[in-house]
This record gives C-alpha cells, structure tokens and sequence, in this order.
C-alpha cells in the first residue's frame, strides 16, 4: 500500500463520517418522537376525552298536562344538569306553557331583538319585552317592535300525563 492510497482511505472516511452522523440524528429523533408519543399521547387523549364527545339532547318532564288547562299561558322553571367539557353545572330555564287547539306549545321568553327576557300580560294576552318595547301575541308572533321573529318554540311532546320538552344536555 502506497502513501496515495493512504491518503485516498482517510478522505473517504471523512466524506462517510458526516452522512453516519447524520443517520444517527435522525435515528435518535426518530426514537425521542416515538418515546414522546408513548408517554403523551395517552394523556393528551385523557384530557382532550370531554371535549371530543358530542353534546346530546334529552326529553325532560317540566309539568303535569292537567297543570295547563286550554287557553291558558302557564310560566315553568325548570333545570337541566349540563355537561360542557369538564364543567357540570345545573341550568335554570324557564318557559311559557300555552295549550291550544294544535296541542301544547312552549314559549322560550329571550326576546329575539336582543336577547332581553319577556314577560307574558295575561290583562293583555301580550308579552312585553322591557328593553325596546317588542311585543309578542300568545303564539309567540311578533305584533310591534323591533323583534325580527317570533319567540322561539322548545320541542314539546304531551305523554304519560306529562309535558316534556327536549333540551340539550
Ligand atoms: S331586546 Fe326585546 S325589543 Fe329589544
């Protein structure tokens, strides 16, 4: 072996030194991402569980049907135990009871101008909104004011002696 050949090994032996580290910085990255997903990837999916569940609704009984005679507006109180993520909480909400022809409707009394809660007149077989004057017929229509509809209607169902309405939980 002469000196030449010497010389042309040591070269090619720094040229493969670099591509060696290389593959060896990957290798080791490639472990630490594989370890790093081991370890957190559980946790993350624990934490992140709540939030990943759909939100679903339930009937809720709220009233007995003989407590809404026909023609009558009836204000019912009720909660609902809400679960949002990690949060569990017992909601209030209230709703106007109106039997009439076509059944049992239920009445949700934020105001859809701006949200502000109405208040049924019985004298005046109105609901009167507080904030801007809105008012609305038994049926939830809008007679004057700046609402731009009707009152929202909850889905509501008469069995068992009962009224039910269905609410997101
Ligand atoms: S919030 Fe009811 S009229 Fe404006």
């Amino acid at each position: 072996m002469c000196a030449a050949d010497h010389s042309r090994n040591g070269e090619a032996q720094q040229v493969e030194q670099p591509e060696r580290r290389k593959l060896l910085g990957w290798a080791v990255g490639l472990i630490n991402g594989a370890l790093l997903l081991a370890v957190f990837g559980p946790v993350l999916g624990f934490v992140a569980s709540p939030l990943r569940q759909r939100r679903s609704g339930k009937w809720i009984p709220i009233a007995n049907a003989a407590e809404v005679p026909s023609g009558e507006m009836k204000e019912v109180t009720f909660s609902v135990r809400v679960e949002d993520g990690f949060m569990v909480a017992d909601r209030k909400y209230t709703l106007y009871l109106r039997r009439d022809a076509d059944g049992v409707i239920a009445l949700d009394p934020a105001c859809t101008h701006l949200g502000c809660r109405v208040r049924y007149q019985p004298e005046k077989n109105r609901f009167l909104c507080p904030c801007h004057g809105g008012v609305f017929d038994e049926a939830g229509k809008v007679v004057s004011g700046p609402p731009p509809r009707p009152l929202e209607r909850a889905p509501v169902k008469v069995e068992d002696g009962r009224i039910w309405v269905y609410r997101e939980a």
